[in-house]
């Protein structure tokens, strides 16, 4: 089993994960991460220990659906169970709201966030073509097309 505490993040957790979020390439701002914590259709959902946070997920409420819009967990605490952790807990809360499917989508290069997706029982819809923007200092590579600048998003679902 692994460590940490999960709960629901409220605004006092801004500065932590303002932190936490420094982890990726492209953190989300300050601003979008207040939003976010304000927003009542919008669950944010953190595992910390010792006072820090080692990872959260986002979760929307849409009419019919729920979308997960980020899921991170810090470098040093990963293959730990902790995202698969946060996405029982995502997909528990959308069973709460009566979402009929939970969507999101995911840069056709991160074989590691595809490979939890699958794991917990998403499956791909479809793509988004040349979606993303390409992540600096990265080569082409699957989905990206040889040289394209930008990367496709994988649509993914799965019913709850
Ligand atoms: C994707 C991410 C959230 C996974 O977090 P994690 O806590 O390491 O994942 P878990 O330990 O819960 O892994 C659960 C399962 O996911 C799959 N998985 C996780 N990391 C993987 C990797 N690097 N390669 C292949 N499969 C992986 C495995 O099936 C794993 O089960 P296993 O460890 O028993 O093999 C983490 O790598 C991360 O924060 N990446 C950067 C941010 C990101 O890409 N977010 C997703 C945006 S859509």
């Amino acid at each position: 089993m692994p460590d940490g505490i999960l709960r629901r993040l409220g605004i006092a957790d801004l500065e932590c994960l303002v932190r936490l979020e420094r982890a990726q390439s492209h953190p989300w701002t300050r601003g979008q991460l207040e939003t976010t914590l304000t927003d009542g259709s919008v669950c944010v959902l953190g595992i910390e220990s010792g006072g820090e946070l080692s990872g959260h997920a986002v979760v929307a409420r849409l009419p019919f659906e729920a979308e997960l819009q980020a899921m991170l967990v810090a470098p040093d605490k990963r293959r730990r169970g902790l995202a698969a952790r946060l996405l029982v807990a995502v997909i528990e809360q959308a069973r709460r709201w009566g979402s009929e499917r939970l969507l999101l989508e995911v840069r056709a290069s991160n074989r590691a966030a595809i490979g939890l997706y699958r794991s917990t029982g998403f499956e791909e819809d479809g793509r988004r073509r040349a979606y993303y923007p390409a992540i600096p200092g990265e080569p082409a590579g699957p989905g990206r097309g040889t040289g394209a600048p930008r990367e496709d998003a994988v649509l993914m679902s799965r019913r709850l």
